[in-house]
């Protein structure tokens, strides 16, 4: 079942997402050859627990950290340690926070410094994918077209989608149906409508789709080796244009 939220709900998932955006934004300004992501971990998490608000990760299922960092072929849920960044590199932050009962959760893929052409290009079309599918997220449509204009925009750029891991509903928990698959075909589903609220999140890699999770149990890393990059936002659906509640600024 999909929970549609009230306006009184979507006012306190704005605050949280806000909070989560924050969190983002300090992370970002933090991020700099040198820099461990530990170090990034506890500027997210001091900053979420200085708004009163709560990591949403930690001990979510064992997971151990408020933020996960995924450098280079690592996909998603990399394990903040004490690894530095170097130039070159480019690393997904993914945040998430509880306030007032309601989740937010956002990621998205950095740059290190000065990187390669091709990183930026990956880095970017991660990004657009994600607006490429918001252009469907709202009534009218169904759940697989918001899927499909993911696939066919990162496709269309060379690159592959991941399709192990997708998006999912938010709310009072973090994963609430349905689940958004980053590829299939347009018009199934169930159709959008207005207090949906849904974290879309395509994960996307410079080689080929598939991945493996490392021995530490949480890290999804390229089965190629190949670069990979994520973005995210939580959003609603209106009866217009969806909000997006984790924006920055
Ligand atoms: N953004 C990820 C998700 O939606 C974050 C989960 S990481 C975990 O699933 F550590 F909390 F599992
Ligand atoms: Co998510």
């Amino acid at each position: 079942m999909i929970i549609l939220k009230s306006k009184s709900e979507i006012k306190l998932m704005e605050e949280a997402g806000k909070i989560v955006a924050g969190a983002h934004e300090a992370v970002r300004k933090a991020i700099a050859p040198g820099i461990t992501t530990e170090e990034l971990d506890r500027i997210a998490e001091d900053y979420i627990q200085s708004r009163g608000a709560t990591p949403a990760f930690k001990g979510y299922m064992g997971y151990p950290a408020s933020i996960c960092a995924s450098i280079n072929e690592q996909v998603v849920h990399g394990i903040p340690g004490p690894v530095a960044l170097k130039e070159g590199d480019i690393v997904s932050v993914d945040i998430g926070a509880f306030f007032n009962g309601y989740c937010g959760d956002a990621a998205k893929t950095h740059p290190v410094g000065k990187v390669s052409p091709d990183a930026l290009r990956l880095i970017e079309t991660a990004k657009e994918a994600f607006f490429s599918g918001l252009e469907f997220a709202r009534e009218g449509y169904r759940l697989s077209d918001i899927s499909h204009a993911i696939q066919v925009y990162v496709e269309g750029r060379g690159y592959s989608v991941v399709k192990v891991l997708v998006g999912h509903g938010i709310g009072q928990a973090m994963h609430e149906e349905p689940q958004i698959p980053n590829y299939g075909p347009p018009g199934r589903g169930p159709r959008l409508r207005e207090g949906m609220t849904l974290a879309i999140e395509p994960m996307i890699n410079a080689g080929a789709h598939e991945v493996a999770t490392l021995h530490d149990g949480w890290t999804v890393v390229t089965r190629d080796g190949s670069l990979s990059a994520h973005y995210e936002h939580t959003i609603v659906i209106t009866q217009g244009q969806p909000l997006i509640l984790t924006q920055e600024g």
